[in-house]
């Protein structure tokens, strides 16, 4: 059993570097665009607040290559204020002389929000004298970051190691969603997959095969298959190093007796600009959203699960003309009355984008790291979770 937050029996006055994943969406004016994985944090904050303990939380946000005023986690300290009034601070620093700082002012079931640890390249180094300035911060650690995970640097994975430390309520409750849909699927089981890049998903469909019953492929990933396959897929996006293996894992399924389906028409860009719908891609085109029927094979086959897992989208999503394949295959899996998991930003707010988010059985804060686990490994940062006795 890995440690949780309940294992932590003494937290009246102690200091707990909670490490969130509070990497939120923005706009172009740093207005968050969605605040789940802020609200999926509140009944671990809680619970420590409740027990006395001085919260001292620390996230990323974005992807930063040192100081950037626009991915500050100040917005996200002011949205944490909206669920905890008067108990939030922030420390525009990541640096833990300014943190300690603060600490003369903490009373009991304070928060303090830490500035982004992108902001500092040691994090993502995982750089020993990080970790060690990071433990020194707190009596206790706690990972609640579930969608940082499978990322081994200093706030999640160095300090685990050089503080008590345990998982709180949020990563506790996706391991548990994950580990039975994963190892003990409701058959027929549906697998749905999309995004630009195959190299992302191999290791989880080679995982699929074994599991599930159908597997769905669109995005730019299908290309890859297309062309393994012999199809003209003309100037869309393919991998060609990765062919063989798209190949074996097409044999490996039908091996299997896995049905693979993969996007019969596209809507395609045209060279002239123009987007039209094809069944026949010709050199100069560019695939970037599944087309109509494509849409209704997907909609059959999620209509005959009672297991559906969907992570990335089925088109080029951020752009609104081809958003429309990932828009259905939303409102398919709301539809239906199969137990549903959704990981991974563009499907999670195709899900929100459709308003039938409460329709879905699960919807992970978790993206790569929902991935790992679909693909049978565990997470590095829960691994060293419990090495401090
Ligand atoms: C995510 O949004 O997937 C996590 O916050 C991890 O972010 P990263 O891919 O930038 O490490």
């Amino acid at each position: 059993m890995i440690k949780t937050i309940r294992d932590f029996k003494d937290l009246k006055g102690k200091k707990v570097l909670l490490r969130a994943d509070f990497n939120v969406p923005l706009d172009a004016y740093g207005d968050i665009l969605d605040d789940t994985r802020i609200r999926e944090e509140i009944p671990t904050i809680k619970y420590l607040i409740d027990r006395g303990a001085k919260v001292i939380i620390c996230s990323h946000l974005g992807r930063p290559k040192g100081y950037d005023k626009f991915l500050s986690l100040f917005p996200v300290a002011t949205n944490l204020m909206k669920y905890f009034p008067n108990k939030v601070r922030f420390c525009d620093k990541t640096s833990v002389k300014d943190v300690k700082s603060w600490f003369p002012r903490m009373d009991e079931g304070d928060i303090l929000v830490m500035e982004n640890l992108r902001f500092d390249p040691r994090e993502e180094e995982n750089d020993p004298t990080f970790v060690n300035e990071l433990a020194s911060l707190a009596d206790y650690y706690v990972n609640d970051a579930f969608g940082t995970c499978h990322r081994k640097h200093a706030s999640t994975y160095g300090v685990a190691v050089k503080l008590p430390s345990a998982i709180g309520f949020l990563v506790e409750k996706e391991l548990k969603i994950f580990s039975k849909a994963i190892e003990r699927p409701i058959h027929p089981y549906v697998a749905v997959f999309g995004g630009a890049k195959i190299a992302d998903k191999l290791a989880v469909l080679e995982s699929a095969i074994k599991k599930a019953d159908t597997i769905l492929i669109g995005g730019g990933m299908a290309y890859t298959f297309l062309l393994a396959q012999g199809y003209v897929v003309g100037k869309s996006i393919v991998s060609l190093e990765n062919i063989q293996k798209a190949r074996d894992i097409l044999k490996g399924a039908h091996e299997n007796g896995v049905k693979v389906v993969l996007p019969v028409d596209h809507i395609v860009l045209k060279p002239d600009g123009k987007v039209v719908k094809t069944k026949e891609i010709e050199s100069e085109d560019v695939g970037l959203d599944i087309g109509p029927e494509t849409i209704k094979l997907f909609e059959t086959e999620i209509a005959k699960a009672k297991q559906i897992i969907w992570n990335g989208p089925l088109g080029k999503y951020e752009d609104a003309r081809f958003r429309k394949g990932t828009l259905k295959v939303a409102k398919a899996i709301a539809k239906s009355d199969a137990y549903s998991i959704v990981g991974g930003g563009d499907s999670v707010s195709a899900v929100n984008m459709c308003g039938v988010a409460s329709k879905i059985s699960y919807i992970s804060t978790g993206g790569g790291a929902s991935l790992k686990l679909m693909e049978g490994k565990m997470l590095p940062a829960i691994e060293v979770i419990d090495q401090v006795k």
